[in-house]
């Protein structure tokens, strides 16, 4: 993991917040590589969840809302993790950190970090919510939260989208944005961090046909994430164990990844009942139930949630792309070991489309008319992908960053592309070499860039 980290900060993937002042826990800044990463895994969702879904709208709801809706959501009351202090070195550990020994509150109960007996207080509920204030005074009556889930935005919103739509029910609402957790063991680099992006959506049924929807969404958001180009036996499902489950669910799975640090939850679905529309019909005072306008029943929709989080999916296509490798045939032979020395490499085998930069464009030395082909290729091209230029250092030297970019295919402008406008193009993982016409390069990386 540290690797994977270094890279990221080397090749400006994520760089750690307020770094120059010694940084913030477990925040996270996406540098220029990072954002096109993630701004690619999100629209990817979006595609797949919203354009091309006749069923699911799109929303963007505000972060701030009504501190009304977190009391109805049950996050005033139940979002809480069990939390335990050290009186001696005032760390804080959840109570059930593997770590503690004996019993928090007890004489036995040991600190893992100073190893002190009994200095763990008792546990009690931290609510992960972070608060503010609305306005300028800063009394109870104006306390909001940041959302801790996109969800909500969506529940509040479901009559105003279902109308205006003129959708009918079975139908979905999609959503991605930020949401904000106090979490008290934060860690992993982007894995678990205190603000954090979701890509959600809601599907709202018919009471008694959530069963089968849980299924159906089950295995559509495991063909998304194989979609992304996840290697299969790195991906499995769990399902939640009775005091596993969130408040608000009655049944969900996790789609899990071994990360360098074990198998964890990237995405869950999770079948939330009507317990959320319910609640907020309850403590709005405002109906939310539907008219089936063929069967003229009325009932409060069931609601199939998939919860993805942007940052997760992108630390799984970073840890499943990494690969350090020997680099064999005529790269290793012409030595051109470049930023790493020897004929070592290390790579992200990125999905193409996934790739925050898509090509990179080098001519091979910079004279005989090559940095202005070079420059008119690069100009060509960049109306369409997102295509780096670079003449510093030996070709070896811009093909080894551009591995450790992700950048697919590396055009090289040479001697003969002077003569008869054509350039080489090498492919990432292959490192094989295609002679190219100039002209035709948009046409040939569409078509490599596809799927
Ligand atoms: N609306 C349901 C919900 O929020 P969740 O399992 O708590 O469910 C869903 O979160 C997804 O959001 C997780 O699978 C994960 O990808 C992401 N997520 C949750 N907490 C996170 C955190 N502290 N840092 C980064 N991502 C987080």
């Amino acid at each position: 993991m540290d690797k994977l980290v270094s890279l990221a900060k080397r090749r400006g993937f994520v760089f750690q917040s307020s770094e120059i002042y010694g940084g913030l826990g477990s925040v996270w800044d996406y540098g220029p590589l990072g954002v096109e990463l993630k701004k690619n895994i999100k629209e990817r969702w979006w595609r797949s969840m919203v354009h091309e879904r006749q069923d699911i709208e799109g929303l963007d709801a505000a972060i701030l809302m009504h501190p009304k809706v977190w009391e109805a959501s049950g996050h005033v009351s139940g979002f809480t993790d069990p939390l335990v202090d050290c009186k001696h070195c005032k760390n804080r550990f959840r109570a059930d950190d593997p770590r503690i020994k004996g019993t928090p509150g007890q004489p036995d109960g040991q600190c893992p970090v100073c190893g002190s007996k009994g200095t763990l207080t008792a546990p009690r509920q931290f609510n992960l919510m972070f608060k503010t204030f609305m306005g300028p005074v800063e009394e109870q009556a104006a306390v909001i939260y940041l959302r801790p889930e996109t969800a909500q935005g969506i529940y509040v919103n479901y009559l105003n989208v279902l109308q205006s739509s003129r959708q009918k029910i079975p139908f979905g609402i999609a959503q991605i944005g930020k949401a904000f957790r106090n979490e008290i063991t934060p860690g992993n680099f982007i894995f678990r961090t205190r603000e954090f992006e979701q890509m959600e959506m809601q599907f709202f049924v018919k009471p008694g046909t959530e069963n089968e929807w849980f299924g159906f969404w089950r295995e559509e958001r495991m063909k998304w994430v194989e979609g992304l180009g996840i290697r299969a036996e790195k991906l499995r499902w769990h399902q939640h164990g009775p005091d596993e489950l969130a408040h608000y669910a009655k049944d969900a799975y996790d789609i899990q990844y071994e990360f360098p640090f074990g198998w964890q939850e990237f995405e869950g679905i999770h079948n939330r009942t009507d317990f959320d529309l319910s609640n907020h019909q309850k403590h709005a005072g405002k109906k939310l139930d539907y008219l089936d306008p063929k069967t003229n029943e009325r009932f409060v929709p069931y609601v199939v949630e998939t919860s993805a989080g942007a940052d997760r999916t992108a630390l799984v296509v970073l840890c499943d792309a990494y690969r350090e490798e020997e680099v064999r045939g005529h790269e290793a032979a012409e030595g051109e070991g470049g930023g790493g020395g020897g004929d070592q490499r290390v790579v992200l085998k990125l999905k193409p489309s996934l790739a925050p930069l898509k090509a990179a464009v080098f001519p091979l030395v910079n004279k005989d008319g090559m940095p202005e082909l070079a420059h008119r290729i690069h100009d060509d091209l960049r109306r369409h992908f997102n295509v780096f230029y670079d003449d510093g250092g030996s070709i070896g030297r811009r093909y080894r960053r551009q591995d450790e970019a992700g950048t697919p295919f590396g055009i090289t402008i040479d001697g003969q592309s002077t003569q008869d406008q054509t350039v080489t193009v090498r492919d990432r993982d292959t490192l094989k070499q295609d002679r190219v016409a100039a002209g035709k390069l948009v046409e040939y990386l569409t078509q490599k860039l596809a799927g």
